[in-house]
């Protein structure tokens, strides 16, 4: 009995070891495979918290076009579209123009809505950033809505509309609010259609550019979203990536380097706009609570989609708060912070799933971080360079719409 007892004991003794052992092995080699140099070399050398001479040696590695700056630091899948300033379209001439022109005077028209009250512009203000300023819009009776009233300024240079891509042009994007209970409400476009053709400006206006004696709903949707193709502006950003290096201070060069490297921000926020026009999970999805929106899920019913929204553009994002879909940062720090913190939970630990979207897998808990967000704490302490892969709960992308 006491043999049999001691041999087992000398057994699990064994197993013990050969279990530590096997930690401390695939340990050293997780660290040694973050250890290893692979980022370019000015990367490698420039520290966490510079100093102003340190911060100016980034000028020069800068002051070429976006394709010689330092390469940006890209997980695999990443699809990179290098940075650039954006090209405005020339504002048209013509009928074209008056299309605008009536586009205009719509999107600020409060006719468009049942009550009479509401315009586009009630949610969508030039001097708020083209949103409300509102973590969430409120429309016809006071209903909340549970979206954040998206910045207009680059909707001329995106290919989905919507922060679940629902909309897949300007034109059919415009039913949407016209119709939607809480915002505009007009229960049948007839009617809306009826109180234009009544204004005589507007009916003369859209004869003379359509030819056609009435307003007809394709008229309406063309000229607001001809409208919205002008609301973009040229950036300072712009600016800096057509060689004016004046346009930007040296920590504002540093902040530009972090987002193309240590902070990863240039896996999804590239080329012109600042996105990638792709879906991704950050965790915001309040699976199972009461802000529960789950995205991208909503229009594909696809359980891989749960929680996914399209990355906005980040042009002109210093006016066009409160911050993602649901607004809940009032400011940029909370967004950072987010990030710093390895993109939020997928549900609280605490709490089990109770239930999960018609064919869905349940979301993983803890932090969705792939390494690379986890190590960016790039101004509170030193971070080494690390090309450590995602793990596996890692952000979660899909395709384009
Ligand atoms: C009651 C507030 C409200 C009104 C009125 C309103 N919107 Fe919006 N708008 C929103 C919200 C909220 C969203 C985001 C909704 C979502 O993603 O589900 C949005 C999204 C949009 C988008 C998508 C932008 C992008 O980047 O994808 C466009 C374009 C837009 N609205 C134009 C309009 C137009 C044109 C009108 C008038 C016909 C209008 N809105 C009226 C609140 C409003
Ligand atoms: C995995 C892709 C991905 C990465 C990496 C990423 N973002 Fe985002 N970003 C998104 C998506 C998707 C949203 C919208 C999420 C939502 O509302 O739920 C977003 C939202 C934002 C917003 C809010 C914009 C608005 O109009 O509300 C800011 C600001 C932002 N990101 C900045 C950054 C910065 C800075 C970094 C780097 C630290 C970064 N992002 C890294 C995908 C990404």
């Amino acid at each position: 009995m006491n043999e049999a007892a001691g041999d087992k004991s000398r057994l699990l003794k064994r197993c013990a070891a050969g279990a530590i052992a096997s930690v401390v092995v695939v340990a050293i080699a997780i660290a040694g495979f973050c250890l290893l140099p692979s980022s370019p070399p000015l990367d490698a050398r420039f520290p966490s918290a510079p100093t102003a001479e340190e911060l100016a040696v980034l000028r020069p590695a800068y002051a070429g076009p976006p394709g010689d700056w330092p390469r940006p630091r890209l997980l695999p899948g990443a699809e990179f579209v290098e940075m650039a300033p954006l090209h405005i379209r020339q504002r048209p001439q013509g009928k074209d123009a008056d299309l605008i022109r009536l586009g205009r005077q719509l999107f600020e028209d409060p006719r468009l809505s049942a009550s009479g009250h509401f315009a586009c512009q009630s949610c969508h203000n030039r001097r708020l950033g083209w949103g409300d300023g509102l973590p969430t819009s409120f429309g016809h009776g006071r209903a909340k809505g549970r979206r954040n009233a998206q910045p207009l300024f680059s909707v001329g240079y995106k290919p989905a509309f919507f922060w679940d891509g629902r909309a897949r042009s300007l034109e059919d994007q415009a039913l949407e609010p016209l119709a939607d209970a809480r915002e505009m409400a007009n229960s049948n476009f007839s009617d809306v259609l009826a109180r234009l053709n009544a204004d005589n400006h507007y009916r003369q206006g859209f004869a003379a550019v359509t030819g056609e004696p009435a307003i007809a709903l394709e008229h309406v949707t063309s000229a607001l979203a001809a409208f919205q193709r002008t609301l973009e502006r040229p950036t300072r950003f712009d600016r800096f990536a057509n060689g004016d290096q004046n346009a930007l201070s040296n920590s504002q060069i540093w902040g530009l380097h972090l987002f193309r490297t240590k902070a990863g921000c240039a896996n999804c926020h590239n080329g012109p706009t600042l996105s990638d026009n792709r879906f991704h999970n950050l965790g915001l999805s309040y699976f199972n609570r009461k802000l529960e929106d789950l995205g991208r899920f909503g229009v594909t019913g696809a359980h891989e989609d749960a929680g996914r929204f399209l990355t906005p553009p980040l042009r002109h994002v210093s006016r066009t708060g409160p911050y993602m879909h649901n607004g809940v940062f009032p400011s940029l720090a909370g967004p950072i912070r987010l990030y710093e913190a390895g993109a939020g939970p997928v549900r609280p630990a605490h709490r089990p799933a109770s239930r999960s979207p018609p064919g869905a897998r349940r979301p993983r808990a803890g932090s969705i971080a792939p390494a690379w967000v986890r190590a960016a704490r790039w101004s509170r302490r030193p971070a080494r360079p690390c090309s450590c892969r995602p793990s596996r709960a890692g952000v979660s992308s899909a395709d384009r719409p």
